[in-house]
């Protein structure tokens, strides 16, 4: 009962503005709530924020490429329920080497039992101190790092480093609470060796960097607004900076510079058409930096600066929905944050509906359309593939095996779901009330169910009729689709499914308007040829559209999963090439998983090139590959 007060008492105090004075050097900063109820639990994190929670990360760090291991200081600034004993933060494969208060007096600390999955609890007995210091180095193989050899870049010459947070791997490199609902601002100052450049999610403060001794230089960053910490990254290498706009730009491997920039030269009107919609965009700037090609993920929203795949580079801006769609997350996800990763739908959901609304903006709504018709195709292959009653096509995805959830689930049928709303009240009310949805919820935890009482607060207002035909509840709770989903244009691929009705009949490839299509049509076209196809017609395809050599890698995909489930020897060496040349698991993990569906002829091959590709992919690839070739997926 004493301590149900204390929790109760602590954490009206956590839910108002900071409750202690600001500290030398330290401007007063936001402090965000964090949720209490039993949805907004994180099972994925050891933290217990009712008793002790993070609100301020300061690193100082040094990125070590010999040993492959970042070794330094994070200092966190904490509060706590009074008489507090511990805290608790996530840990996984740091090297603890010491950890003392604000004034340097060591504290007790432990590792416990832990599992493979979150890693293991670091608990510091914190008496009075609520700043705490930990002398750490995180492992070689860190699953949020990649260290990359010279090899592995664009210029051959220097290495480089990058990371990714998303969802649960922060905590490789960073010891704080690695959980979405425990918002925190953070600070940096990282040394690298010269003349590499370091970059993070947050505003620069020493763009050139300073010297550091030894031939290196250090960076320091800062982030004033509580982020959830999977949001905290940094990337190293030899870097350059493009401006876009007034308010953009673009870092990446000086010899990409020009062709990056061209690519990304939409972008500062995105960022416009965005604030149009959905209110002003709160982080300052907004960068991308393209990456190598190990990079595990077409893009990631980190604030300030959006990580970015190089498969996006087409040379035509075909494939910069990506970028779209992580300018988006700077609302859906990084000013209003899934609590817990059951209600991801929360962030790429909301965020693949809203990238939409932007590419209708700038592009206009042939093009959109035919992207919200490709993501209801995967939406629908996701519930075939899952069984339409299956709880993995629930929204909100609370069974316990934790995988992050299917993409065709989480963001397509979230995405659906917002157009179905979108389609009942209109698009100007619906617009209004998602652009009021982020200013009151700006910089704090989202649940389902919050969620939907705002929607019923502020924008069914008790209207009986709409609210039944809206099935709220049956679209978040329950697996399968509703009735009353919004149903893409008709129009959108009509000449395109006429052509390919004619080739399926026997027409020849010839005949098809392939050099028209852009990447949607090409993509919606090889998607819906039958999955077997005689080796004959494959070579006809491959021959009159030379789809082996597409340079967009969207098409490249769809062309290899259709060919190498055939067994169509002549793509082989196409499928190793693009899959020695890049790491994103969205394309890696599929075609190796159809090459051994295909047995006897597909497995060696796919077993050959995993060899030769596994030693450049990123630990979220390998980890998705392995299981594949492991006969888990
Ligand atoms: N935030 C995601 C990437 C992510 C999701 C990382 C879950 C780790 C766990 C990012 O915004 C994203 O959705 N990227 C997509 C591109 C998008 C256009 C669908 C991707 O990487 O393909
Ligand atoms: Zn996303």
């Amino acid at each position: 009962m004493r301590s149900l007060l204390i929790v109760a008492v602590f954490m009206l105090a956590a839910c108002g503005v900071s409750n202690r004075p600001a500290r030398e050097g330290e401007e007063a900063r936001e402090v965000a709530p964090v949720l209490s109820g039993a949805d907004a639990r994180d099972e994925s994190s050891f933290a217990r924020p009712e008793v002790a929670r993070v609100t301020h990360v300061a690193l100082d760090l040094d990125a070590d490429f010999a040993a492959r291991r970042m070794t330094g200081t994070a200092t966190l600034d904490l509060q706590a329920a009074p008489g507090a004993p511990e805290i608790i933060l996530d840990s996984k494969g740091l090297e603890i080497q010491q950890v003392t208060d604000g004034e340097g007096q060591p504290l007790q600390w432990a590792l416990g039992q832990g599992d493979e999955r979150r890693g293991q609890p670091l608990t510091v007995r914190i008496g009075e101190a609520r700043r705490i210091a930990i002398r750490y180095r995180s492992a070689p193989n860190a699953e949020a790092l990649q260290w990359l050899t010279p090899a592995q870049t664009a210029g051959r010459r220097h290495p480089y480093l990058f990371s990714q947070g998303q969802a649960i791997l922060n905590r490789t490199w960073i010891p704080t609470q690695d959980s979405p609902g425990i918002r925190q601002t953070w600070e940096a100052r990282i040394t690298a060796p010269e003349p590499l450049k370091v970059v993070m999610s947050g505003e620069r403060l020493t763009p050139e960097g300073d010297p550091a001794g030894e031939g290196r230089r250090a960076f320091r960053f800062r982030m004033n607004h509580p982020v959830a910490p999977y949001l905290i990254a940094i990337a190293a290498g030899d870097l350059a900076f493009r401006e876009l706009g007034p308010h953009t730009g673009v870092w990446t491997e000086p010899g990409m510079l020009d062709g990056v920039a061209r690519e990304l030269g939409d972008t500062e009107r995105m960022v416009t058409a965005a604030e149009q919609l959905y209110g002003p965009y709160r982080w300052g700037r907004y960068d991308m930096i393209v990456l190598p090609p190990a990079f595990p993920y077409g893009g990631m929203e980190n604030p300030t600066l959006t990580f970015l795949t190089p498969t996006l580079i087409a040379g035509d801006r075909s494939l910069v929905g990506t970028v779209a769609h992580e300018l988006a997350h700077s609302w859906s996800g990084n000013l209003v944050t899934n609590a817990v990763w059951a209600d991801g739908w929360l962030n790429e959901g909301f965020t693949t509906y809203f990238e939409n609304r932007i590419m209708e903006a700038i592009y206009g709504r042939e093009r959109a359309a035919q992207e919200a018709a490709l993501s209801w195709d995967e939406m629908q292959k996701a519930l075939i593939e899952l069984g339409a009653n299956s709880p993995h096509t629930r929204l909100h995805d609370d069974s316990d095996d934790q995988d992050g959830g299917s993409s065709g689930i989480v963001y397509d049928k979230g995405s659906i779901f917002l157009r179905t709303v979108e389609r009942a009240v209109g698009r100007e009310r619906f617009d209004a009330w998602l652009r009021a949805y982020f200013d009151r919820h700006a910089f704090q935890p989202m649940t389902s169910a919050r969620f939907l009482a705002d929607l019923r607060a502020n924008l069914i207002h008790g209207d009986r009729a709409l609210e039944r035909s809206l099935k709220l509840d049956q679209w978040v709770y329950q697996p399968g689709l509703p009735d009353n989903a919004a149903r893409p244009d008709p129009a959108a691929f009509a000449a395109v499914d006429r052509a390919t009705r004619a080739f399926n009949g026997g027409g020849p490839a010839s005949d098809l308007p392939y050099s028209r299509w852009n990447w949607a049509e090409r993509v919606r076209f090889l998607n819906a040829l039958p999955r077997q196809l005689p080796s004959g017609r494959l070579a006809e395809l491959d021959r009159a559209f030379g789809l082996s050599a597409s340079g967009n890698s969207e098409v490249l995909f769809a062309w290899l999963q259709l060919a190498l489930a055939n067994r169509f020897d002549p793509a082989v060496p196409a499928a190793e090439r693009f899959l020695t040349g890049m790491g994103r698991r969205k394309f890696v993990s599929p075609l190796f998983e159809t090459m051994v569906g295909q047995g006897e002829w597909g497995r060696p091959i796919a077993q050959r090139i995993y060899a030769r590709a596994r030693p450049g992919y990123h630990a979220v690839t390998t980890q998705s590959v392995d299981r594949v070739l492991r006969g888990e997926s």
